[in-house]
């Protein structure tokens, strides 16, 4: 086990609130993987899939009240109000801790078993990955974190006598009675119960109520994005949104691009991408999380937190995405998709339909019910090492030095296919008024464009406008030596509602012209929104798109621009004393060059 003082006080606190059956530690090995499944199948909980179609592999059904994120749920509970920042939900740590010790812990884990997880995001060793350890009354959680984190003995062994860790507390909020079971029903607490409670004073992260993804396998946006964020701005570096991957020319020259899109905008699709540009390789580091220092060489070294991948199931096909479709063929984990006849899993859009099968809900389900068959935000969590594109050194302790940042969102109009920043400033403002559609059912807003900078809206752990100062910052440490920035929208479309861009592998030509700007070898233009291509700069050899179609994806109309500065503005205006004066320059800036 562990000889880590701190460690054993914490768990020995913990089990006399959460009163549970039994203790049991994460060894992380195949053998505890195999038994836990079984606990899961026995339990009705867990459907094994055949074994011939999908090997060593699973499918669960969540409870229909717990599917996704519950951002009106997720607090930054930070001692002064004003360091959890305009947007973010803030609860006084104290009056938290009451609430979920007195009335959500004690005795939520009765009849249930408490698993101690060590688990390391990061290479184990690496500096750049940290230790933490979730208790957890959920097997569930316990196998994806096997897959997801780096999870076991070897992390205790890192730890330690005197190593520190972040805890990380986790309960489903439904203790059983003497006798009950779950009788296959997915436990969890009700809304009103739920509480995803980040400390950030403290480092600790509480989280009651819910049994899915990113509410409970607190590595991920817990730790990875909300703690991490905030220790990283204490500390010196960076906790982002982004995916990596690692671009390689004709000759060999590696180039890496991290970058950071919201939720549904196709980033484990660019991660995994599959070039069309001759001679033009791309390779994946990772597809949600990205962990940057700075070297000793003064350059941004990243890496990806993760071991695994949490991708959302539906629309994932062999045509936009053949090695995410790869990469889940076995040992994995599926979360309220569809069981087909012959024991798989099915999901909208996947490339052969489905006649018959059991439904998210567990009834049964053809094309004709009139319903999805599996949740949109049915998941399937994969071992990263079994991606066909996984970059060879994905797990180099040192990680990958950083070309190019790319920030993005879904835009059927005026943002153009892709223009670059004209310095670092520019590149942070560009990040910081990144925005995307939301469809009607995700959220209620107002607004059809949700801005959301860096992509870190849900999962930024402090004050956004301090968060902007950071980045700043970084790049002032960075000097020449600072990634380049660009701005992308792969979603223009035209008046009949059709996308413009084909996407998916032909992103690759503009990678291509990214990385060509690095070595200053293409040409762009200067216009108000940044420097940007011409169609004669983009390598299009092969690609059946006509000239006019080209045109308006380079177009940049300012007066449309213009229409968006009173909005910018607005958002600005939240943060008060709190946004950066380099900020308020560049939005001046952008309006003189549109005006
Ligand atoms: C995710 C998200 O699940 O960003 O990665 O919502
Ligand atoms: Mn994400």
């Amino acid at each position: 086990m562990t000889n880590n003082k701190k460690l054993l006080a914490w768990v020995e606190e913990v089990q006399a609130l959460v009163k549970p059956d039994n203790v049991y530690w994460c060894d992380g090995s195949k053998e505890e993987y195999d038994k836990l499944m079984n606990v899961c199948v026995e339990a009705n909980l867990a459907t094994k899939l055949n074994e011939e179609k999908r090997p060593n592999s699973f499918l669960f059904r969540s409870d229909p009240s717990d599917v996704a994120r519950v951002e009106a749920r997720t607090y930054i509970a930070s001692k002064k109000k004003e360091d959890a920042g305009p947007t973010n939900h803030w609860i006084d740590p104290d009056e938290l801790k009451e609430i979920m010790t007195n009335e959500l812990y004690d005795g939520c884990m009765k009849g249930r078993t408490l698993y101690v997880i060590p688990f390391s995001m990061g290479p184990i060793g690496s500096p750049i990955a940290k230790i933490g350890i979730e208790i957890t009354d959920s097997p569930y959680v316990v196998t994806n974190m096997h897959i997801m984190t780096r999870v076991g003995t070897k992390v205790l062994e890192a730890l330690g006598e005197d190593g520190d860790f972040i805890p990380c507390l986790h309960s489903v909020g439904k203790p059983l009675a003497e006798g009950e079971t779950d009788e296959g029903k997915w436990p969890c607490a009700p809304m009103e119960k739920k509480y995803i409670s980040h400390f950030p004073d403290d480092d600790m992260i509480w989280s009651f109520g819910s049994g899915y993804g990113g509410n409970a396998l607190l590595g991920k946006k817990c730790l990875a994005l909300r703690i991490a964020s905030n220790m990283a701005r204490k500390e010196g570096w960076m906790a982002e949104h982004m995916l990596i991957l690692r671009m390689t020319n004709p000759e060999g020259r590696q180039y890496h691009i991290a970058g950071a899109f919201p939720s549904a905008c196709g980033k484990t699709n660019l991660a995994m991408l599959q070039s069309t540009v001759p001679g033009w390789k791309v390779e994946c580091v990772g597809d949600d999380i990205a962990w940057m220092k700075i070297g000793d060489d003064g350059r941004l070294y990243a890496i990806n937190p993760e071991a695994g991948f949490f991708g959302v199931a539906p629309g994932t096909n062999y045509k936009t995405n053949p090695m995410a479709m790869e990469s889940l063929k076995e040992n994995s984990i599926f979360t309220n998709c569809v069981l087909t006849d012959d024991g798989d899993i099915w999901w909208e859009d996947m490339d052969e339909p489905c006649e018959h099968g059991i439904d998210w809900k567990g009834n049964e389900w053809t094309p004709e019910s009139g319903e999805n068959g599996a949740h949109p935000n049915a998941r399937f969590t994969a071992p990263a090492s079994q991606c066909p594109v996984i970059c060879p050194d994905w797990e180099d302790p040192k990680g990958v030095p950083i070309d190019i940042f790319i920030f993005g969102g879904r835009r059927k109009s005026l943002v153009p296919l892709v223009s670059e920043s004209f310095d670092w400033d520019h590149g942070v403002y560009m990040g910081a008024t990144a925005a995307s559609e939301v469809t009607a059912a995700a959220l209620d807003v107002k607004s059809k464009i949700r801005r959301d900078p860096f992509a870190m809206l849900p999962f930024c752990g402090y004050n956004m406008g301090d968060y902007w100062q950071h980045w700043f910052k970084m790049g002032d440490r960075l000097g020449d030596k600072a990634p380049k920035a660009f701005y992308v929208n792969w979603f223009r479309r035209d008046k009949d509602g059709k996308f413009i861009w084909p996407g998916f592998g032909e992103n690759s030509r503009v990678l291509k012209w990214m990385c060509e700007r690095v070595d200053g070898k293409a040409n762009a233009i200067e216009t108000p929104i940044g420097m940007m291509p011409t169609v004669e700069d983009l390598d299009l050899e092969g690609l059946d798109i006509s000239k006019e179609d080209m045109d308006e994806l380079l177009k940049v109309d300012k007066s449309e621009w213009a229409a968006e500065m009173p909005e910018i503005g607005e958002l600005f205006a939240k943060f008060g004393d709190k946004l950066p004066e380099r900020m308020t320059a560049q939005l001046n800036k952008v309006k003189s060059r549109l005006s």
